[in-house]
C-alpha cells in the first residue's frame, strides 16, 4: 500500500481525477483542476466533514463567507504584518527560495555558484487585487488566506441571529489563496485551495479542554473515514512555529508519498482574533453568559485542507495488488461513501433483454446511490476498471437474473461476489456502506 507521487498523478490524468490547470497552454504552476471523478471525490470528502462537523455536533452552525473582505479585516487579524515568507533569490541564476528551507552559506542548489544570496526580505503570501475601476490604495481587496476570518467577522450575527449559546462552533468550507513561493508535490500546496475550518467559541479558561476534546474529535474522524492509524500522527508546534495567533497548536501529519506532513491543524487562538476585530471595527465583540458573566470567548480552531485531504485519501487508498496468477490489479480502496462511483452496473452480454433488465437495475439505485453503467468490454476488464477508480460495489446481470431474480454483486475489495435479489440490492448496499 505504498504509492509514488508520479503513479498517483498520472492515475489522476488518466481516470479523469486532476488535470493540471490551463494544459492546453503549457499548465500554470500551483493551480489543478478537478475532473469527473475528482470533483465527485472533493464534493464526498467535503459533504462527509460537513455532516461530521454540523449534523453530529448539536452545537455546530455552518457559514459560507465571501472569498473578499473588507481590507480591514486584513489589518485586524495580522495578516498584512505578519503573513510572509522570508525569500532570498540567487544573484546569479535568478532562481527564489524560502530562506527559512535552504542553508544560506551553502552554494545555490540551481547553479552551484557560492555567496550569491541576497538578503532575506518578507514576502507577503496575500494576493491583492482591486475593486472598481480604479487601481489606487483605496480600493485594494485580498484574495482571503484562510476561511477563519470570514467566521470571526460574522460571530456577533451568528450569535444574534440563532439560538447558540457557548460553547458553540461555527463550520465553513471554502476557497483560500496564498502566494506559495514553492507548489510542488501535485495538489499538496498550491496556491488556490480549499479549507474545511470550524471555529469553536467557548469561556476563558475552559479552552485548554476543548483544545484536548478537538484534538480527539479530529484524529478519531480520521480513524473513522478508514485511514490508516500508522500513517497518522500528531506534531505539536514549537515555540518558534506558533502562528502570530496562537497560543498552542497540533498538526494531524499524514505520512504522503513525500513524507510526513501537515494535513490539519488544532489552533488555541484564544481571543486573539475576536479582540482585535472589536478593536479595529470598534464593534462590541464580547458575549453575554446565561451566568451574566460578559467576555470575549476564546477560540478552538480546526483548520484542515480539502484538496489536500483528497491528496491524503488518494494516497491512503492506492495499492497496486499481486493476484493469484501474478497478474497486478491497481485498485484504489476508497471509504465507500467517499468514492465517486458507488456502484457499476454491468450486463454480462446486451443481448436477450439482459441489458434492458441492467438498465432498469441501475436507474433504481440511481435513486439512491451514484450509478455507472457499462455494458461494452470483456467483464474482467470491466471489474478492473472501476478496482482502478475506486468503486466499492460491482453488479452483473446474467441469465440467471432472468430466471430468478437475482444478479451478482461483487466487492471490491475482496473480490467476492454473491447472489442478491434484486429487490434486496438497495437495502443490501446501504447495510454494506455503513459497516
Ligand atoms: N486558519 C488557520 C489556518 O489557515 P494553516 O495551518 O495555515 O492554518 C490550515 O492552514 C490547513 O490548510 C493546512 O493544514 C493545510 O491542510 C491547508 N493548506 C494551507 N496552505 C495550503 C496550500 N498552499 N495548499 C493546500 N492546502 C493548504
Amino acid at each position: 500500500r505504498e504509492v509514488s507521487m508520479e503513479k498517483l498523478v498520472s492515475l489522476c490524468k488518466r481516470r479523469g481525477f486532476v488535470y493540471q490547470s490551463s494544459e492546453i497552454y503549457g499548465g500554470l504552476s500551483g493551480a489543478w483542476d478537478y475532473g469527473p471523478l475528482g470533483v465527485e471525490l472533493k464534493n464526498r470528502v467535503k459533504d462527509y466533514w460537513w455532516r461530521e462537523m454540523t449534523q453530529l455536533h448539536d452545537n455546530i452552525v455552518g457559514l459560507d463567507a465571501a472569498i473578499m473582505m473588507h481590507p480591514r479585516v486584513w489589518e485586524a487579524s495580522g495578516h498584512v504584518d505578519n503573513f510572509s515568507d522570508p525569500l532570498v533569490d540567487c544573484k546569479q541564476c535568478k532562481s527564489r527560495f524560502r530562506a527559512d528551507q535552504i542553508d544560506l552559506e551553502a552554494p545555490c542548489p540551481v547553479c552551484g555558484n557560492s555567496g550569491t544570496f541576497t538578503e532575506p526580505r518578507d514576502f507577503n503570501l496575500m494576493f491583492a487585487t482591486h475593486i472598481g475601476p480604479v487601481k489606487d490604495d483605496g480600493s485594494i481587496v485580498y484574495l482571503r488566506p484562510e476561511t477563519a476570518q470570514g467566521i470571526f467577522v460574522n460571530f456577533r450575527n451568528v450569535v444574534q441571529t440563532s439560538r447558540v449559546k457557548i460553547p458553540f462552533g461555527i463550520a465553513q468550507v471554502g476557497k483560500a489563496f496564498r502566494n506559495e513561493v514553492t507548489t510542488k508535490n501535485f495538489i499538496f500546496r498550491t496556491c488556490e485551495f480549499e479549507q474545511m475550518e470550524m471555529q469553536f467559541f467557548v469561556k476563558p479558561g475552559e479552552d485548554d479542554k476543548w483544545f484536548e476534546f478537538w484534538k480527539n474529535e479530529r484524529i478519531s474522524y480520521y480513524d473513522k473515514l478508514g485511514i490508516r492509524k500508522e500513517k497518522l500522527r500528531f506534531h505539536r508546534h514549537g515555540e518558534n512555529e506558533l502562528a502570530h495567533y496562537a497560543k498552542d497548536a497540533f498538526d494531524i501529519e499524514y505520512e504522503f508519498p513525500m513524507g510526513w506532513q501537515e494535513l490539519e491543524g488544532i489552533h488555541s487562538r484564544t481571543d486573539f482574533d475576536l479582540s482585535r476585530h472589536a478593536e479595529y471595527s470598534g464593534k462590541d465583540l464580547t458575549y453575554l453568559d446565561d451566568d451574566k458573566s460578559r467576555y470575549i470567548p476564546y477560540v478552538i480552531e480546526t483548520s484542515a485542507g480539502l484538496t489536500r485531504s483528497v491528496l491524503m485519501v488518494l494516497s491512503d487508498a492506492y495499492e497496486e495488488e499481486e493476484l493469484e496468477g501474478g497478474d497486478i490489479r491497481t485498485v484504489l480502496h476508497f471509504h465507500p461513501s467517499l468514492a465517486p462511483v458507488t456502484v457499476a452496473v454491468l450486463p454480462l452480454v446486451k443481448k436477450d433483454g439482459i441489458a434492458e433488465i441492467a438498465q432498469g437495475v441501475a436507474s433504481d439505485l440511481r435513486e439512491e446511490f451514484a450509478v455507472f453503467y457499462d455494458q461494452s468490454g470483456a467483464i474482467g476488464r470491466r471489474y478492473r476498471r472501476m478496482d482502478e477508480i475506486g468503486t466499492p460495489f460491482c453488479v452483473t446481470i446474467d441469465y440467471d437474473t432472468k430466471e430468478d431474480k437475482t444478479v451478482t454483486l461483487r466487492f471490491r475489495d475482496s473480490m467476492e461476489q454473491v447472489r442478491v435479489p434484486i429487490d434486496e440490492l438497495t437495502s443490501r448496499i446501504r447495510a454494506e456502506i455503513k459497516n
